[in-house]
Parts: structure tokens; C-alpha cells; sequence
């Protein structure tokens, strides 16, 4: 098979901060409060979801402010690609990978952030090119445990965890050699959201930006 792309700007983006925040948008109008509030606690590294009708123009909205790399979350179609590269986005994050998906990313050169939960689908990404994989559900998938297991024979796999992880567990995960960031909704609940809680959600940012690592 063809490689696709390689996983170097995914990577770059991992490492600018240790959480990546999985972000749910019901209202276009938080886009910039929030992304401003994540910014200034320190992750400017976004994930929009498209699990919203309001996702697209949040991702356009965010992208505005100065700092935030704003990407797609849930991105699962060639369709998805096309949009969200059309409102702005700068990566895409999907929770696992098909070749159709993975060819439309690579068409636009949008780099992706490819879901794998096990050695083979993690083997798979790697032989298209992808070494730095979304492992998810992270905590479902067997956790800290397993991605310890992964690195024995696959330490060339960097991951972002995501799935059940947050401030008391997202160290445990840092502390892996094989992991560069994870990705949580903890920073920016919906409760959070709904309140319009900005400060709020930067405190929580400032404390998930605070998080050492080693991976
Ligand atoms: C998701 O896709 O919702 C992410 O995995 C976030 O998971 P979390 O809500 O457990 O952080």
C-alpha cells in the first residue's frame, strides 16, 4: 500500500502543549470567549467536534483568534475533510481510520490525527506512514497499561490519548514514553460552557497546561 502522508506536522501539534481539548459547541457565539479562555491558560491547541450543526462556523470563528490552532474532531468521511478544510480547520482528529478518510486528508494535505485502539490498527497507520496516532477509547482500550504494552514493540508510534482521561489521571499517561499529549473534554465542559464560565475554563486550562511529561 501507499503511504499517505507523514505524521510530522501532527506531531509538531501534539507537542505544543500536553492537553489537547475535545471541545462540543452548541452556540457559535462561545467560539471566540472560549478559544480565547484556552488560549490564555495555556493550550491553544483545539479540537472542535462535529457533533454540533454549529461546528463549522465555531471552527471559522476560533480560527480568528490570535494563538489558537483550531482543528476538527470527529471527523469520519471524505465529506467531513472537504468541510472542515472549507471552514478553516488546520487538522482533523477522527476516532479511528479508513483508507477513504486517511486518501482526503492526504488529497488537501490536512494533516490528521488517526484513532487506532489496537496493534494492528496502530501497525496498519504506521504502514501508510502514521507515527503519531489518536489511541482511542484510551481508557476502555485498556489505558496506561496498554499503551506501556504498545511501546515495547512499537516505540516508534507517538500517541494522543483520548477517552476517560483527566487532570488525576492525564499525568500517568504523560509519564509514557510513547505519548505526547492526550485529549480531553475536562477543560471545557458543557455545564462550563453553558455558564459562560470563562474563567472557569481558564483555571482548568492553566492546570491541564501545568501537567509534565516525558513522551
Ligand atoms: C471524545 O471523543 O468525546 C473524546 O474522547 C473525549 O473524551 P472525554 O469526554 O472522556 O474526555
Amino acid at each position: 500500500m501507499t503511504p499517505y502522508q507523514t505524521s510530522e506536522a501532527t506531531l509538531s501539534l501534539c507537542r505544543m502543549a500536553p492537553v489537547i481539548p475535545v471541545l462540543v459547541i452548541r452556540d457559535p457565539a462561545h467560539a471566540q470567549p472560549l478559544a480565547r479562555a484556552l488560549v490564555a491558560g495555556g493550550l491553544p491547541v483545539l479540537e472542535v467536534t462535529l457533533r454540533t450543526p454549529a461546528a463549522l462556523e465555531v471552527i471559522t470563528e476560533m480560527s480568528r483568534i490570535p494563538g489558537a490552532v483550531v482543528g476538527a474532531g470527529t471527523v469520519l468521511s471524505p465529506k467531513d475533510v472537504r468541510a472542515v478544510a472549507a471552514a478553516g480547520a488546520g487538522f482533523a482528529v477522527s476516532p479511528g481510520s479508513t483508507d477513504r478518510l486517511l486518501a482526503a486528508c492526504a488529497e488537501r494535505a490536512l494533516p490528521i490525527l488517526p484513532g487506532a485502539a489496537t496493534a494492528t490498527e496502530a501497525m496498519r497507520l504506521l504502514e501508510l506512514g502514521y507515527t503519531t496516532q489518536k489511541f482511542f477509547p484510551a481508557e476502555v482500550a485498556g489505558g496506561v497499561a496498554a499503551l506501556r504494552a504498545l511501546a515495547a514493540p512499537l516505540p516508534q508510534i507517538t500517541f494522543c490519548p483520548t477517552g476517560g482521561i483527566g487532570l488525576a489521571n492525564g499525568a500517568d499517561y504523560l509519564a509514557l514514553s510513547n505519548v505526547a499529549c492526550v485529549g480531553g473534554s475536562w477543560v471545557a465542559s458543557a455545564d462550563l460552557i453553558a455558564q459562560g464560565d470563562w474563567d472557569g475554563i481558564t483555571a482548568l486550562a492553566r492546570a491541564a497546561a501545568a501537567l509534565p511529561r516525558s513522551g
